[in-house]
């Protein structure tokens, strides 16, 4: 073969290679819906603090297994530390950050979300087994970082 063969072959391949990459792309977002969590709302940092619903952070029940979880991420604690819901609860996370960006992800779970200051984030999950799951800052997000720990109980 001649180097002009390899080229023209390596050509294709990053092509083809492009091409399914593009196609897995569209049909992931079209086909079956799948988006990175977008902002629902926004807020502003600044008296988020007393702006319902985050002037009472916590868990409250919205229908017959329905749950509303507001919470807020902040330097270096989540608000409220803990929840409880009971098992097979829907729970629908509204969070935000007052201060920097944090994360918010529920370990062994699909929640995984970032909580921005000014936008409110929103995810809806079902606990199916009960046990106590540990919510996780997954950004970096200063000092205290490592100790931004939170749970989710399920009883
Ligand atoms: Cu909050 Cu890392």
């Amino acid at each position: 073969m001649t180097i002009e063969t390899y080229e023209k072959a390596f050509l294709a391949l990053g092509g083809a290679t492009l091409t399914a990459v593009l196609l897995v792309l569209l049909y992931t977002s079209v086909g079956i819906d799948i988006h990175l969590p977008t902002r629902v709302a926004e807020v502003d940092p600044a008296t988020v603090r007393t702006t319902p619903p985050f002037d009472q952070p916590g868990v409250r029940q919205t229908g017959p297994r329905q749950y509303e979880a507001v919470m807020l991420g902040q330097a270096w604690t989540f608000l409220p530390q803990e929840i409880r819901v009971p098992v097979g609860a829907e729970v629908t996370f509204t969070a935000t950050s007052p201060d920097v960006i944090h994360g918010f992800f529920i370990a062994g779970t699909r929640v995984n979300m970032m909580l921005i200051p000014g936008q409110v984030s929103r995810q809806t999950y079902t606990f199916r087994r009960r046990g106590e799951y540990a919510l996780i800052c997954h950004e970096y997000c200063g000092l205290g970082h490592q100790g931004m720990i939170g749970r989710v109980i399920v009883e």
